[in-house]
């Protein structure tokens, strides 16, 4: 039988097995080069600034977007709380992107204007001071270091390699725009543009 003859010859088994596989493969993978839509950029979406960037990086880097998602469903009960849901152009300069999973505190996806400057720095010194029932740890620290201009134009470098569209002019200006500036005042700077772009 030729089942027999397949299932006792590993060599034709493994051919085979690849032949199904791929045939899989190509119903699943090809067709997203052609998606255009998860791929170009809603109108009006700009690269971050040098401090927002750098915001960005210390959102990561305090683990913000462990409590936090920045993916707002297309359902009612989100669409309602949050504002107009993700979409996948609002995110293509991202490398990598920072929908998460899990949600301790609110989402963030479309929290920029919603709140003062201040406010985000006296919520982020001590989130207590203007929600008295709040559970978010303080990053006071954020507040006494101030940022290093040096690694900013290679980051933009390593963004723009990656497709973000940054001019030589954004990656020169990039280290003055850092100078004598604090991790807060990038932190806010990033969360203030957090889905302004579609409203
Ligand atoms: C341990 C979990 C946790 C971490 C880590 C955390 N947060 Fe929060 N965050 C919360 C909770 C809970 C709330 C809701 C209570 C409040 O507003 O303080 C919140 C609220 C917020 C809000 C207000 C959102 C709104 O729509 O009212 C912002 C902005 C925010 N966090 C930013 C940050 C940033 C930036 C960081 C990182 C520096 C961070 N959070 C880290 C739990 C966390």
């Amino acid at each position: 039988m030729k089942h027999d003859f397949i299932e006792n010859n590993i060599g034709i088994m493994i051919v085979l097995i690849a032949v199904v596989i791929s045939f899989g493969g190509l119903a699943e993978i090809p067709p997203l080069f052609f998606l255009n839509s998860t791929t170009e950029a809603v109108d009006g979406l700009e690269p971050l600034s040098a401090l927002e960037l750098e915001g960005r990086d210390i959102y990561i880097r305090e683990g913000c977007h462990v409590c936090h998602t920045q993916m707002i469903r297309p359902f009612r009960a989100e669409t309602e709380r949050y504002g107009h849901y993700t979409v996948a152009g609002e995110h293509v300069y991202e490398h990598p992107f920072l929908w998460g999973s899990k949600r301790t505190g609110p989402d963030l996806a479309r929290v920029g204007g919603r709140y003062s400057d201040d406010w985000h720095r006296a919520h982020l010194y001590n989130p207590r001071d203007v929600v008295p029932e709040s559970n978010m740890p303080s990053f006071p620290w954020l507040f006494e270091r101030s940022l290093n201009p040096d690694g900013i134009t290679a980051k933009m470098a390593a963004m723009r390699a990656l497709g973000v569209p940054y001019a030589d002019a954004d990656l020169e200006a990039a280290p003055d725009a850092l100078r004598d500036r604090s991790e807060a005042d990038a932190l806010v700077a990033y969360l203030q543009q957090l889905g302004t772009v579609l409203n």
